[in-house]
């Protein structure tokens, strides 16, 4: 018997991340190739002709798994009854804007998402944030969205944590899918902290700790973190727009991983509702590795020994989330 569809909704539907990202879910890549989607499409009103236009288009690629894709303006249409809400609408950064500016103008789109998740979706939907600053917006958009468990709100950093994952593959000759336990601390900014102490690699049949097969801690602990902490700056100056397609295929892989789970011991990182492990204060929204069990309840991973290096790492990204948080949070007054 064919199963129940998953309503999914993606805000800023008309832009390049949906672009990249539409087809990918409509296709089965991040729920499963027996799994019926119904997608909700929001996006701005002056932007509803050209969503229309993408309509067109998932209609005209004739997939099997794809029930509906419903393009509206209206936040009550686009929230009703979802599983899943991907929200990556968010108010752009312009030329000679500071990040408070920036912060007030999405404040205000994540407390009325936040606002309009609680009163239309399932109270069990799944949040992933991805317009930036992306952690301070998921912190939003949890505090506005009552009745809706705080764990259920999360933040990209995947992107991240393919980025750091492909560094590492590179150094070391192997395929990115032989190299496992990268964790990306903190923002999705660049005070983030990729780290890879406890990283492994498989080569051939062994498995070896990354730090023991690169062993060069000046790369490791200089050029690694500054590569991945400017990745986004690089591909923005590169393209003069910033990254869609690696942040499609990482909204895939967080949703996929959430969903169905990590496997083995394995685990990811998710920008989450801190609890305080790690002296990461709590309420926060901070990445941190999880282990992911099917289905979608995570536990973070516990008991990591956090030397002086990391642990300074750690406190200057939760240093400028507090900032992020105390500037928000006047805004919200
Ligand atoms: P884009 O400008 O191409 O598209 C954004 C879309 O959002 C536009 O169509 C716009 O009309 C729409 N929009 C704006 N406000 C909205 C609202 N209140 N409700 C619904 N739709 C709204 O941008 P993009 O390249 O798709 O990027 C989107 C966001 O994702 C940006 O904030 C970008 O910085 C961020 N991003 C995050 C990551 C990450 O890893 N967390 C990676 C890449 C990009
Ligand atoms: C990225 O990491 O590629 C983006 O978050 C950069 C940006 O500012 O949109």
């Amino acid at each position: 018997m064919e199963k129940e569809p998953v309503r999914v909704c993606v805000t800023g539907a008309a832009g390049q991340i949906a672009y990249s990202l539409l087809l990918r879910i409509a296709r089965g890549d991040m729920f499963g190739a027996d799994q019926p989607v119904v997608l909700h499409l929001l996006d701005l009103d002056f932007m509803m002709e050209s969503l229309n236009g993408v309509v067109m288009e998932l209609d005209d690629c004739a997939l099997p798994l794809l029930v509906e894709a419903v393009a509206t303006s209206d936040v009550a249409v686009a929230f009703k009854d979802i599983d899943v809400a991907i929200l990556v609408g968010a108010f752009p950064r312009k030329e000679g804007m500071e990040r408070a500016d920036l912060l007030k103008r999405n404040v205000s789109i994540f407390k009325s998402a936040g606002e309009a998740l609680s009163a239309h979706a399932k109270k069990t939907v799944k949040v992933l944030v991805v317009g930036n600053p992306a952690n301070t917006n998921c912190l939003i958009c949890q505090r506005s969205a009552s009745g809706i468990p705080a764990e259920n709100f999360t933040c990209l950093t995947r992107l991240d944590q393919n980025r750091a994952q492909v560094q590492i593959a590179k150094r070391c000759d192997v395929n990115a899918q032989n190299v496992s336990n990268v964790i990306i601390w903190g923002n999705h900014s660049s005070t983030q902290f990729p780290d890879v102490r406890f990283t492994q690699v498989q080569v051939g049949e062994t498995s070896h700790q990354a730090t023991d097969l690169i062993k060069d801690d000046i790369w490791l602990k200089g050029d690694f973190i500054k590569t991945v902490q400017t990745r986004g700056a690089a591909v923005i100056k590169a393209r003069k727009l910033s990254s869609a397609m690696s942040a499609a295929q990482a909204i895939v892989d967080h949703i996929r991983d959430w969903t169905c789970g990590t496997s083995g011991d394995s685990w990811t990182s998710m920008g989450i509702v801190s609890d305080g492990s790690y002296g990461v204060p709590a309420g926060l929204i901070y990445s941190m590795p999880v282990r992911i069990s099917p289905g979608g309840a995570y536990q973070i991973v516990q008991n990591l020994e956090i030397n002086d290096f990391a642990r300074e790492m750690m406190d200057n990204t939760a240093k400028e989330l507090l900032e992020e948080r105390e500037l928000a949070l006047q805004f919200l007054a």
